[in-house]
């Protein structure tokens, strides 16, 4: 009998366990002192996690100027692939200021690498990163590690709280692992 395949999300990150984690990302960040700090989110799939911890930071007396760049990654499935470009640029000056770069996940630290020698060759004072899940550094092709992380995350796909599989699931609260059933 052929029927259509079920797709459940199982979840990996509960959605009340991400924001106390983002709670304390906030207070780490307000401890690290950065003066005229500018915070940059990777679009796109760092949305989500960017305006919880934007009002996080907020919440601990911290008042940044924000600015956003998207960047894409040629030729990806689920899979990292390399060549990293900027689809649209942020429109501020870094020059002699502290930056914070929030990312979804690093996994092959490409996406962030290249992020963080863009803004370091415009003269930022200093590129910090942040970002919501850190893959197994088996698969790290750049030697690269995060400032501040939420989570540790389980070498598999995962989608929600901003992060896609072919568009979709990016508005699930919650950050989930694709299960396809029969
Ligand atoms: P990197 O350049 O290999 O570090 O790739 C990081 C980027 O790949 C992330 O910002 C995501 O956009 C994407 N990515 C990597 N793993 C996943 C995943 O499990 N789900 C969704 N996107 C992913
Ligand atoms: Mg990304």
């Amino acid at each position: 009998m052929t029927e259509t395949p079920v797709t459940t999300i199982e979840v990996v990150f509960a959605g009340a366990e991400i924001q106390s984690r983002i709670r304390a990302l906030a207070e780490d960040i307000r401890d690290a002192n950065l003066d005229k700090l500018i915070v940059i989110p990777i679009l796109k799939g760092s949305f989500v996690f960017a305006a919880d911890l934007l009002r996080a930071l907020h919440a601990v007396g911290v008042r940044p100027e924000v600015d956003f760049l998207t960047l894409s990654s040629y030729g990806r499935g689920t899979m990292s692939s390399g060549v990293v470009s900027v689809t649209r640029d942020i429109d501020l000056d870094v020059e002699g200021r502290p930056v914070l770069l929030v990312d979804d996940i690093l996994e092959s630290g490409r996406t962030l690498a290249y992020a963080k020698d863009l803004l370091t060759a415009r003269g930022a004072s200093k590129v910090l990163t942040c970002v919501l899940l850190d893959k197994a550094t088996r698969r790290r092709a750049v030697d690269i590690s995060a400032d501040f992380k939420a989570f540790d995350c389980p070498d598999v796909f995962v989608v929600g709280y901003g992060m896609d599989l072919a568009y979709r699931y990016r508005e699930l609260p919650f950050v989930g692992r694709v299960v396809m059933g029969e």
